[in-house]
């Protein structure tokens, strides 16, 4: 089975940034699509914008029934790849921020990525071919004081998609399961989660084209940006205690 046989992938979190951008460049590569997201007129933008077939969904992801019902509206379509991206992060000391929102981040970052890893690996495992990229963040490596929720969700998803590599390359199973890491990308995740940048962000295009190389290429931690992969690798060295104070001066500086 080679790269693009089956030629559909489905997108979560495709309204905006990264999810967008991976959905540009795996059309450009020749991909049908079905994009998924809540917001239906940024979906209907983007698929005018496309040459390939594309199919909108607009749910909420962090419903278990949606997640539930995505699959069965799907599964027949012999889907090849699947990318997990709906996420947003919530900013704040712990004691302050809003449970019922944190709560929501967890159903969606966490829940609705762990149900659809799910039905779509028992889906392609009985094909033994597919790709699924998780998009978890470089706050997956790291505590995240001032934003422990969306850090500790990110580190979720790392050892999950981890996990699941193992039990795959056990098995020498054909099937490709990555997490993609980033630093700062510039897409609209600061305004909803109410942050500015504290490190200059990359072009959103710029990580999903690497993204959907490495993908391909089953690489199972994809860190984008050469910084990045060396902050990432240091910071393994630093004892946690500075690493904390460290990430927490970072994001205090995120403030807005
Ligand atoms: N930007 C960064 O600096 C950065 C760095 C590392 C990792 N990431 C991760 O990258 C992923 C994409 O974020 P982004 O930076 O591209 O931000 P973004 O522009 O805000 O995009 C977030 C996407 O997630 C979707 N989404 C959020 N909640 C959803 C829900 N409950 N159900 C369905 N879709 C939902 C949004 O669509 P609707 O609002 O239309 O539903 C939107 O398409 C996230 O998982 C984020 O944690 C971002």
């Amino acid at each position: 089975m080679e790269i693009g046989d089956n030629m559909k992938a489905l997108i979560t979190g495709a309204s905006s940034g990264i999810g967008a951008d991976i959905a540009r460049v795996l059309s450009e590569k020749g991909y049908d699509l079905i994009l998924v997201a809540r917001r239906k007129t940024r979906l209907t933008k983007l698929k005018s914008e496309l040459n390939t077939n594309v199919d909108i969904i607009n749910i909420d992801i962090s419903s278990t029934y949606n997640c539930l019902e995505l699959f069965n509206q799907v599964k027949n379509e012999d889907i090849e790849v699947l990318v997990n991206c709906a996420g947003f992060g919530v900013f704040g000391d712990f004691t302050t921020t809003s449970l019922e929102k944190e709560l929501d981040m967890i159903d969606t970052n966490v829940k609705g990525l762990h149900i659809l890893t799910k039905l779509f690996l028992k889906e392609f495992s009985k094909r033994n071919r597919g790709y699924i990229l998780n998009v978890a963040s470089s706050a997956g490596f790291i505590p995240g004081p001032l934003m422990s929720g969306y850090y500790a969700s990110k580190a979720y998803v790392i050892r999950l998609t981890e996990s699941i590599y193992g039990e795959l390359k056990a098995i020498r199973s054909n099937i490709g399961i990555s997490a993609l890491c980033p630093g700062p990308v510039d897409t609209e995740f600061n305004k909803v989660a109410k942050v500015n940048f504290s490190i200059k962000p990359l072009n959103s295009y710029d990580v999903a084209k690497y993204a959907v190389n490495k993908m391909f290429k089953k690489k199972l931690i994809i860190i984008p940006g050469v910084k990045m992969k060396l902050g990432i690798f240091f910071s393994k060295f630093l004892p946690k205690r500075l690493l904390m104070r460290i990430s927490y001066n970072i994001q205090s500086k995120k403030e807005v």
